[in-house]
Order: C-alpha cells, then structure tokens, then sequence
C-alpha cells in the first residue's frame, strides 16, 4: 500500500521509565491511518501519535461498528523485533470486520507498513524479557449522521504501547464464575469477533467480581450455562492426568492465538490435547478430586496466567500446582524463548523487523 510518511521529530522515549510501565498508557512515536472512502482503502499514512477528531453523531460512538486487535513485537539479542504471529492476528481482524459489517483490509498491504511503522519505533521496544511493544490495530466506522446502520466510511488505525506484565500481582487468579446471572455472548452472537460490544458487555461482571476481591470473570456459555467458554481476556486450559484440555471452539469462545500457540507448544513437550466441551460441573468435580491438577489462561496481553481458584456456586475450588514443574510455567518459557529468538522458530510464528 502507498502511504504518506510524516516523522516525528522529538525525543521522548529517553524519558520512558521501562521498567515501570502502566499497561497501555504510554504511546510510542508513530501511528498508521488508513481511511475506507468510496469503497476502497486509501490515503495511507505513518504519521506521528496524536489525537483524533471527530462529528459526536459518528456511527462507531453509538452502535459499536468496531473491531480490534492486541499484538505484540519483542526484543531479540541477535536479529531485531520480532513482531508475533501477526498474519493469524490480521486474518482475525478480517473475520471480526466480516462479522461485524466492516470492509476488509488488505493484509498483505498493512505487512510492509506496520513494518516501516515498527521500524521507525524501534527504540520503544522493552527489552526486558516479558516486556514487549503492545500493537493495537483497529477499525472503526466514521460515517457522521445517527440511526442504525453500516458505515460507508471506516478508519484504520495503529498504534503502539511499551508494555511490561498486564497483572502487577504475582499470585495465581482467582476467578468467579457467574453462572447464567450474566453471560458474555449469545449463541449466534459476536462471541468470535474481537468487537467492543463483547468486551463492554463484560464490564460490570468483571467490576462486580474484582469488588470481591477476583481478578476475572470465568464465563460459560450464553445457551445453556454449563459449559465453560473463556476467561475475560484469556482462553482457558486445564491440566487432567497427561492430558491438557480447553473449550472448543463453540462459536462464542475467541479463537486465540496464544492458545493455538499454547496446543502446539504442550504437545511438542510431549502432552495429549484434548479440545471439547467442558462442562463446568464435571471440571469442578475433577479439581475436588485433585484429577485436574493445573489451570491457566492464555492470551496475548496476559501471556499465560496461571489460575489458583474458581469459585462456583457456594465454594471457591483451590488447584494448587503453580511450580516451577508446572505446564504453564514449561509452556510460558518456550512462548517467551520463540518471541525474543532465544530458539529456532520452527514454525515460522515470527515476523522479524531487522
Ligand atoms: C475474550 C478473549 N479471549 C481470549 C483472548 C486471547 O486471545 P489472543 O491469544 O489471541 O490474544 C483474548 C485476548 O485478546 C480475549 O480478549
């Protein structure tokens, strides 16, 4: 794609504090803006951070035509950044935007400008292990003029975060499972799209839960409330016997990508796989009798979260294994030695800024 280049010409990030990040309140140099106008995708530029303006009837702001992604480029000793598995977070944005009413965007077209972009930026990214440049591409609807309906003009944006740990706290989660006192999605819903409605639907039961003292929502389906779907930011895996196992992918869960990362990594280390529905009666009957002896949450802001209780009903269940020994911790290192080239990546998951 032909873009427009305006540089920024200051120095802020030798003021950055690296080693005290808030998630996703510092904001690196540049930012890409691509516009959708009469039915195509044009007016390309990488241009430095700033506000936006905009007429208060845009159509995003009211009826939520959004869709969004979380990315994130680590630092390498050897070879530059490598930014993780960004064609499978792309294609998802399609398929968000599909579902969503949205205009494709060209990946192929957005590759070699996030590239430029990433490049220009290079100095804001971590280089802490752990720590990476946390990249948030979106699209949004632009058209100005109330009343329902798809936009016919959209806007691509990017831009880019320094960040460190998403949970300053160091204990495994506690999660609180609702029920059917409220869902995340329904069936035939927006559960597989990363669209801000899903996430604004989850804002009072989360706020609800951390008042007593969680940290996330444990959700079940929207049908029939009794079958695990996710964590409020993470897909969720259990350790049973030599088996791992997660919610398949139903229509409501987020297909993550650390989870197919995490399916792939866990049988490289030599364990069985199972993807299937998981009913939340019969996973709490497994943890009382201690048959499931580890949980985690996968995702790209919260890598892997080992989880230490879920409470159901009456009783918080406590899993107790969060050792050295344990999957997640097996699983989080090799994740971490691919994304900062400590190891061949054997599957090709990163795409390397030289
Ligand atoms: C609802 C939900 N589920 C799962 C995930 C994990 O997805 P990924 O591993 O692609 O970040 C996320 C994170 O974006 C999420 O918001």
């Amino acid at each position: 794609m032909d873009y427009e280049l305006k540089k920024f010409s200051g120095n802020r990030v030798d003021n950055i504090d690296f080693l005290n990040l808030d998630f996703g309140r510092t904001f690196s140099d540049h930012m890409i803006q691509i516009h959708y106008k009469g039915g195509k995708w044009s007016d390309a530029q990488i241009k430095p951070f700033e506000n936006l303006s905009f007429s208060p009837s845009m159509l995003s702001l009211h009826y939520g035509q959004t869709v969004f992604e979380g990315v994130k480029a680590f630092f390498t000793e050897s070879s530059g950044i490598n930014v993780f598995r960004i064609k499978d977070h792309l294609n998802r944005l399609n398929r968000s935007a599909a579902r969503m009413c949205i205009p494709e965007i060209s990946p192929q077209g957005l590759l070699a400008m996030i590239s430029d972009c990433l490049s220009l930026d290079k100095s804001w990214v971590p280089k802490e292990r752990g720590s990476s440049l946390y990249i948030r591409p979106f699209i949004f609807a632009t058209d100005a003029g109330i009343g329902l309906r798809p936009s016919s003009e959209y806007m691509f944006i990017m831009f880019t975060c320094p960040v460190d740990s998403y949970y300053k706290k160091s204990r495994p989660l506690r999660l609180l499972c609702f029920g059917d006192e409220y869902i995340r999605c329904a069936k035939g819903g927006t559960g597989e799209a990363k669209t801000a409605g899903n996430y604004a639907a989850s804002l009072l039961p989360t706020k609800i839960a951390e008042e007593k003292g969680f940290d996330q929502v444990l959700w079940l389906d929207g049908k029939s409330s009794r079958y695990i779907d996710e964590i409020g930011t993470m897909n969720i895996f259990f350790v049973r016997g030599d088996t791992l196992i997660t919610p398949v992918l139903s229509g409501s869960v987020l297909d993550g990508i650390t989870r197919r990362s995490v399916i792939t990594l866990a049988k490289d280390l030599g364990w069985k796989v199972e993807e299937k529905p998981l009913a939340i009666e019969e996973i709490q009957k497994d943890i009382r009798s201690g048959e499931i002896h580890e949980c985690f949450g996968s995702g790209t802001a919260v890598g892997i979260s080992s989880v230490g209780s879920i409470q159901y009903g009456e009783h918080e269940l406590k899993i107790e294994n969060h050792n050295q020994e344990s999957l997640a911790q097996k699983v989080r290192e090799s994740l971490l030695d691919i994304q900062h080239g400590a190891v061949e990546d054997l599957y090709g998951w990163n795409f390397l800024i030289p």
